[in-house]
């Protein structure tokens, strides 16, 4: 067993935990946070995605001792703490950017990496941002407008 620290969505725990447990078991199996799917456990799909540092990783393919003194951001944290949706989330309840919502989370935290890192993307630009996360029900159209939505909302906010 090793002892971590962590801080997940701004709530500090400490645990002791087996070494190759990964951090997406760690998130919903000792933490109840349960708003992170798995999908297919092999970095393959990217519902899994969260932020570790600021930095989106799938965290299927990272394990929780790498967390270790870490800060980690789920999908759960990013709501205000009245309960009101960030832009993104707002954005995707409005372009109606999902069906089954599976993939929803991890699209959320991989776009916010996106628009980090590129605050007014084309379109083409969200799709190739988004390339290691994958949908089996939308299309992607609408998640793409969603993406870019936020997008522009941020830029308006800035202004
Ligand atoms: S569950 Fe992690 S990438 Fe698919
Ligand atoms: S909405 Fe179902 S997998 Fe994307």
């Amino acid at each position: 067993m090793n002892r971590i620290s962590v801080t997940v969505d701004g709530v500090a725990y400490r645990n002791d935990v087996e070494p190759r447990l990964l951090l997406v078991h760690y998130l919903r199996d000792r933490l109840g946070l349960t708003g992170t799917p798995v999908g297919c456990d092999t970095g393959s799909c990217g519902a899994c995605t969260v932020e570790l540092d600021g930095r989106s990783v799938k965290s299927c393919s990272v394990l929780a001792v790498q967390a270790d003194g870490g800060e980690v951001t789920t999908v759960q944290g990013l709501c205000s703490p009245g309960g009101g949706l960030d832009p993104l989330q707002k954005a995707f309840h409005q372009r109606h950017a999902l069906q089954c919502g599976y993939c929803t989370p991890g699209m959320i935290m991989a776009a916010r990496d996106l628009l980090r890192e590129n605050p007014d993307p084309t379109p083409d630009e969200v799709r190739h941002g988004l390339e290691g996360n994958l949908c089996r029900c939308t299309g992607y159209q609408n998640i793409v407008h969603a993406v870019l939505t936020a997008a522009r909302e941020g830029q308006e906010a800035r202004t």
